[in-house]
């Protein structure tokens, strides 16, 4: 592997496996970070023989376990992307979450974000620079009933990434993040009931899940040259979620 490469946690499923397989139709290099080791292997042994991809099994919770597989993978190659995408989710109401709930999603969500970024800091500004997106949802900007720990870990996110983009943008590194909709991914198949599925496709107006490719379509953008003038943003990518009020078409189709 040479020249400089994106990292991508959560790589091997979902919307972070779109992300990695937008990457590389595009001839770019990438690095996948994911703690499942099956689902890793998977997606390694699917991309093109000539693709330029690594992957690394690691809990991006611990930094230790982070700190070493960039080490072993990279071996001080630039980084020029991050997309910090791995997450849990969990629906249960705010009176029935734990403090230990809250604890492991805090981990994950934020503090994993946290540590690989700060990981990956000397590595991009090797490169000169480069772009971070964060990957949230629309449950940190509305208080969708159940998200209490994942509607709250996902909100720090989205401050996270306004401070980031504040503080790195003299190190010509921009940071921002994307909140999704609902989208059909493994991560909403364990998560959203019958009802839950009901209701987002009624409160969306375009009336569906997105696709995983439509959230890394909008990540790959904000990674681009395109948006060089675009820092600190939270872009909406959820079929007008959270634009709506009164219904009136889907509904009545
Ligand atoms: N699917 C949705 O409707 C939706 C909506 C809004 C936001 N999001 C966010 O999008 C991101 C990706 O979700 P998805 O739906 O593609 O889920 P997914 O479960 O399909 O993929 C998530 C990946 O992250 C990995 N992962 C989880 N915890 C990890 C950890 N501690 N260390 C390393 N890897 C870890 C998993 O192994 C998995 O491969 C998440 O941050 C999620 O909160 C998803």
């Amino acid at each position: 592997m040479s020249g400089p490469l994106s990292v991508v946690t959560g790589g091997a499923s979902g919307i972070g496996r779109a992300v990695v397989d937008s990457l590389l139709r595009a001839g770019r290099p990438a690095l996948i970070l994911d703690r499942d080791a099956a689902a890793l292997d998977a997606a390694l042994a699917a991309a093109p023989p000539d693709a330029d991809l690594a992957g690394a099994a690691v809990d991006i919770s611990d930094a230790a376990q982070v700190a070493r597989a960039l080490e072993e993978a990279l071996d001080g190659r630039p980084v020029c992307a991050l997309v910090n995408n791995a997450g849990v989710a969990i629906e249960r109401p705010f009176r029935e979450t734990s403090v230990e709930l809250f604890r492991a999603m805090l981990d994950v969500n934020v503090l994993g974000a946290v540590i690989t970024a700060q990981t990956c800091l000397p590595l991009l500004e090797r490169n000169g620079g480069g772009a971070i997106v964060n990957v949230a949802s629309v449950s940190g900007l509305r208080g969708n009933y159940g998200r209490a720990a994942y509607g709250a870990s996902k909100g720090a996110l989205l401050t996270l990434t306004q401070v980031m983009a504040t503080e790195l943008a003299a190190e010509n590194i921009r940071v921002n993040a994307v909140c999704p909709g609902p989208v059909e991914t493994p991560l909403v198949k364990s998560v959203h009931t019958a009802s839950a599925t009901d209701q987002w496709r009624r409160l969306t107006p375009q009336g569906r899940y997105a696709a995983p490719q439509e959230i890394a379509d909008a990540i790959l953008w904000l990674l681009s040259e395109q948006a060089s003038f675009v820092t600190g943003a939270a872009l909406a990518v959820d079929g007008g979620f959270l634009s709506a009020g009164l219904r009136g078409a889907v509904d009545a189709a």
